[in-house]
């Protein structure tokens, strides 16, 4: 880890930040008590909202923790596509008896209000997802003291990262859950993703800054195999998704291990972009119809996930879950960072002893 790193959390275990309404501030003070970074997830929320859960965070821990904001999305959706896809879920919305959204609600949920409820209250770490902010933005924050964290999928967009003054990149490798960090959705890259391992390698060649690695990690023997990869610290989404503090619907906690649910795929189906969810029967019928439309996909489909949630069908839901979704347990967040830390020494004496490290 940087030392400036190191000096805010113990354990190179970082619970990833999980908007819609997953990472809640109960979930990020139990991870940060424990020794990890716990970290809020400001997409989807206004600046206020945001504002509102870091005060929470704060009135529950002392310990450091993170922030994670969305970039903004260049608009590039076409708007008939959208129009084809809407017509496709129409069945969806009668079968849910639920309205479409409208795909035009609002392009980047308030960025650049967050920005400044961040500089005005700085907090010791901010991450960004689906981009890199300019190098103005970074330097603000680090006027502020803020250590800045952002997401690449590739040695190119890793560069970007560097580029822009951040302390460190977070390396997401194609088994993550949830939403790619792509800089840009380009569908001709479609399936052209790097394993978390490839991409670990791939990035410290290409840039000097400490690795953040996420994607598919449940364990502390896989935390010591992408420390020993040149990472840092290891980023686990899924693995906290399944925590008694997360905020996950219990269909979807429950899901993680259902034997119903038998792979993930990377998919539009929802959001427009691609995002790696539990194969349900949502995700099978329209994932090769969706477009490149983010956020205009998610708004479309917001009423539906939140019928489906509201029905108890979790056919009709957003099942975000890395690859490693079946290994999930369900533990007090506190307890899964003491569990993995166990499992992280465990491994490093094992390399150590057996001659490898
Ligand atoms: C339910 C869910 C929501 C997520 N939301 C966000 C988010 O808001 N911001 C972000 O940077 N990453 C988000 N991610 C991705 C994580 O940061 C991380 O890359 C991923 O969880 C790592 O893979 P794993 O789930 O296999 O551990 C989300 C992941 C999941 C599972």
């Amino acid at each position: 880890m940087s030392s400036a790193l190191t000096d805010l959390f113990p354990l190179p275990i970082v619970q990833a930040p999980m908007a819609g309404g997953v990472s809640v501030p109960q979930l990020a003070a139990a991870v940060c008590e424990a020794g990890g970074l716990g970290f809020l997830a400001a997409g989807y929320k206004t600046a206020d909202g945001m504002y509102q859960e870091i005060k929470q965070l704060r009135s529950l821990t002392g310990r450091p923790f993170g922030v994670n904001v969305f970039m903004p999305q260049p608009e590039y959706a076409d708007p008939a596509a959208v129009d084809v896809y809407a017509h496709q879920l129409a069945g969806e919305a009668t079968w849910y008896e639920a309205e479409l959204g409208d795909p035009d609600s609002g392009r980047d949920d308030g960025f650049e209000a967050k920005l400044v409820v961040l500089r005005d209250n700085p907090v010791p770490v901010v991450s960004f997802h689906f981009g890199v902010p300019s190098r103005e933005v970074v330097d603000a924050l680090h006027r502020v003291g803020t250590f800045v964290l952002a997401a690449a999928t590739t040695p190119d967009e890793a560069r970007a990262v560097e580029r822009a003054g951040a302390d460190a990149v977070i390396a997401q490798g194609i088994e993550a859950g949830g939403h790619q960090g792509t800089h840009r959705d380009i569908p001709e890259t479609d399936g052209s993703g790097l394993g978390l391992l490839s991409l670990i390698a791939q990035v410290r060649e290409a840039v000097s800054i400490p690795i953040v690695a996420a994607g598919g990690i449940m364990r502390g023997g896989q935390i010591a195999g992408v420390l020993a990869a040149g990472a840092s610290a290891a980023q686990l989404g899924t693995a906290f998704l399944a925590t008694h503090e997360s905020g996950a619907n219990a269909l979807h906690k429950r899901a993680l291990t259902n034997p119903l649910f038998v792979r993930t795929e990377l998919t539009r189906a929802f959001s427009g972009r691609p995002a790696r969810g539990l194969v349900n029967r949502f995700l099978r019928e329209h994932g090769p119809y969706a477009p490149a439309a983010y956020p205009e996909i998610h708004h479309l489909t917001s009423p539906l996930r939140k019928a489906a949630a509201k029905a108890g069908d979790a056919q009709g839901m957003a099942l975000w879950a890395g690859q490693g979704h079946r290994m999930a347990r369900e533990l007090p967040a506190g307890q899964l960072v003491e569990v993995l830390a166990g499992e992280l020494a465990t491994a490093r004496a094992s390399l150590t002893g057996g001659g490898v490290l």
